[in-house]
């Protein structure tokens, strides 16, 4: 953490500071200080509150004039497959003209389709060229107000891939001023010429222990689907990553009901993404337990087949509900939290507050960051978006990356009035 002091006032202030995570009943509406102010010293919110409270010594720091427009926490991307190094839009046309997903991840119509191709081009390119790419994907987070954001493995086609790709990730979060939280999908797809049952143990007598002992993990990730592994499998994965103190997540029922996510909320479980095809018992079972539930309206709307996954069914059961980019070559090739949130609010309903709520405070929490990131209390990074006026509807309103005007990451500006970098010295 780069660690700078800056001083932002006289904003209209959504510090996100109340319960963590927002469910049930402590929904409702975000509250705002109306002239509200955050500094940050050394990177670190020092203070977050009514400008007329804000102690002496702090009115002294590097200053910027917020003019009355909302202040939130720096938003939280809790679930992208970055790094990978090339699109895939012939997919998603042959999808528009009738193809599915499930066919392409199975190679019904031959050629190279889905993860396997997207492991074949990370194959192909140097690490600059990885690194490169994926960095730009990031600056497009940045631009867009994401100031922690979740990598993923899982492009890397075999056990030399799979380290590389961990390699990278490392790279990419000394190249960003980022937050970066790094998972292993370890189970993603099967390398060509392997069985499940092979890859598997490669990945837990192998892989994990040593990207355990590498400290090069934050987190393992599976992907349970007939087209992918099951349940059992990921099990394996999960329960050893979090013997050894990971979170996990799971992409779970996307494409058809698994039971995943209710075996997830029994298992203590970090987070479970997608959901589209979820049941009444997997509702049920998130609304119990502590597992976020997170949804992808990118995934949703370009690689589903007009489902919706049930969201009022989940809010009303208590559940805790994120929103995240999938950042993603194959079923989600969108950067912008915001353009999350205005999908969300326009197509299945969502309120803004549980959106924002939904890319702040709940996003932190499905990757176990609440007392880093999600909101603006003293001590956590000092991470913080201005929109482009005082109203948080502009995240649903503008359809994209435009509602965010200036993004702070641990005190830094580093993106302002819409331009990546910090502003330029003053003509005095
Ligand atoms: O989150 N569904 C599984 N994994 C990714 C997409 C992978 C790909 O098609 O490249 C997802 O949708
Ligand atoms: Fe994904």
């Amino acid at each position: 953490l780069a660690g700078g002091d800056l001083v932002v006032r006289h904003g209209r202030l959504f510090a996100m500071a109340g319960a963590v995570p927002w469910r049930g009943a402590e929904r409702g509406r975000l509250a705002a200080v109306e002239d509200g102010s955050v500094a940050v010293v050394a990177g670190r919110v020092a203070y977050a509150g009514a400008d007329q409270d804000l102690p002496a010594s702090l009115r002294a720091l590097p200053t910027l004039e917020a003019g009355g427009r909302a202040i939130l926490p720096g938003l939280v991307d809790c679930h992208t497959h970055v790094p990978f190094a090339a699109w895939r839009a012939d997919e998603y046309a042959a999808r528009l003209a009738g193809a599915t997903y499930a066919d392409q991840q199975r190679g019904a119509r031959g050629g190279l389709r889905g993860i396997a191709r997207s492991a074949a081009q990370l194959r192909a390119a140097s690490d600059e060229e990885v690194l490169a790419f994926s960095r730009r994907r990031l600056e497009e987070t940045l631009a867009a107000g994401t100031t922690t954001v979740e990598l993923k493995s899982g492009y890397g086609g075999d056990g030399a891939g799979e380290r590389r790709s961990l390699r990278l990730m490392a790279a990419l979060g000394s190249q960003t001023p980022q937050l970066t939280v790094r998972t292993g999908l370890f189970l993603h797809a099967r390398p060509a010429g392997s069985d499940r049952a092979a890859w598997l143990n490669e990945v837990l007598g192998a892989l994990l222990p040593e990207a355990l002992s590498g400290g090069e993990l934050d987190a393992v990730d599976a992907f349970v689907e007939e087209v992918a592994f099951n349940l059992d499998e990921a099990a394996a994965l999960l329960t050893a990553a979090q013997a050894a103190g990971l979170d996990t997540h799971l992409h779970a029922e996307q494409l058809a009901p698994s039971g995943a996510a209710a075996w997830a909320a029994s298992h203590g479980v970090t987070s479970v993404d997608h959901l589209d095809h979820l049941d009444a018992a997997g509702v049920r079972a998130l609304g119990r337990g502590d597992t976020v539930a997170v949804l992808l309206p990118g995934a949703t709307f370009l690689a589903g087949r007009g489902e919706t996954p049930p969201l009022d069914d989940l809010l009303r059961a208590g559940a805790a509900v994120a929103l995240a980019s999938d950042l993603n070559p194959g079923t989600s090739p969108v950067a912008s939290l915001p353009e999350m949130v205005a999908l969300a609010c326009r197509a299945w309903g969502m309120a803004v507050d549980d959106a924002v709520a939904a890319v702040t405070l709940n996003a932190a929490a499905a990757l176990g960051r609440s007392t880093e990131v999600g909101s603006l209390r003293p001590g956590m990074r000092g991470d913080l978006v201005l929109l482009d006026g005082d109203e948080l509807a502009l995240l649903a309103y503008r359809l994209g990356p435009a509602a965010v005007a200036t993004v702070v990451a641990g005190g830094q500006v580093v993106v302002h009035e819409g331009r990546l970098g910090a502003p330029g010295p003053k003509a005095s």
